[in-house]
């Protein structure tokens, strides 16, 4: 399975089919061709240009519901379920964060936020989403045995460093992926200083990627 990070939290999965999870970054629209879309709460910079697509996009109930008003084939789903989509099995996880849908002027309750743990070609991804730490993070390791966590470092909207240094060790996973940091000045952190924290500490191995940049899982 090939990664790939356009930046912030947007992550295009390339196996059997392309999953591609919120589809923002700062500067226009996400250049990708999923068979499917995630996204994981609400605020605009997960959100980003989902609807952009033509293709099933899966969110939580309030989200979905939303996307259908603007005519995007939603699926609904909800925290602790999984669906399975052109092959894809998608776990909606919990997430510590707040989720209102920010694109319709004053806005909208868009649920809660989420994260996933998507399942294809024999590879677990677990995608954060925006979060907290939080110790259940440990079931979702111990549940789905995730191949890679894609955890936020930013901090102020999400955990940073020091947080997701236990995250990690809750999830259990051999390879993280940091994301959410370096987009906006609020959310500058220093990934190398991460994985240097990170493999000095435990035996998980940490891949920075630029912004674009792909690796193989
Ligand atoms: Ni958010
Ligand atoms: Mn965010």
């Amino acid at each position: 399975m090939k990664l790939t990070w356009f930046g912030h939290s947007c992550v295009l999965l390339q196996g059997s089919k392309n999953v591609l999870i919120d589809p923002f970054v700062p500067d226009g629209a996400v250049d990708a061709e999923p068979d499917v879309v995630a996204v994981t709460h609400g605020h605009s910079d997960h959100m980003g240009n989902a609807a952009s697509y033509g293709v099933t996009v899966v969110a939580i109930n309030e989200v979905a519901k939303y996307l259908r008003t603007k005519g995007v084939d939603a699926e609904a789903m909800n925290i602790g379920g999984t669906i399975e989509v052109k092959g894809v099995r998608i776990t909606m996880t919990p997430a510590l964060h707040s989720a209102w849908i920010e694109e319709a002027g004053i806005g909208c309750n868009g649920g809660c936020a989420a994260g996933f743990v998507i399942r294809m070609d024999n590879k677990a991804v677990y995608h954060a989403g925006d979060t907290a730490l939080f110790s259940d993070m440990s079931l979702i390791g111990e549940l789905y045995h995730p191949d890679l966590a894609l955890l936020p470092i930013g901090g102020r909207f999400t955990m940073g460093p020091e947080e997701a240094m236990v995250a990690a060790r809750f999830i259990g996973a051999p390879l993280v992926i940091p994301i959410h940091y370096n987009t906006w000045p609020p959310i500058v952190q220093d990934p190398s200083a991460f994985k240097q924290a990170l493999e000095r500490t435990t035996d998980c191995r940490v891949c920075i990627l630029a912004p674009g940049e792909s690796t193989t899982l």
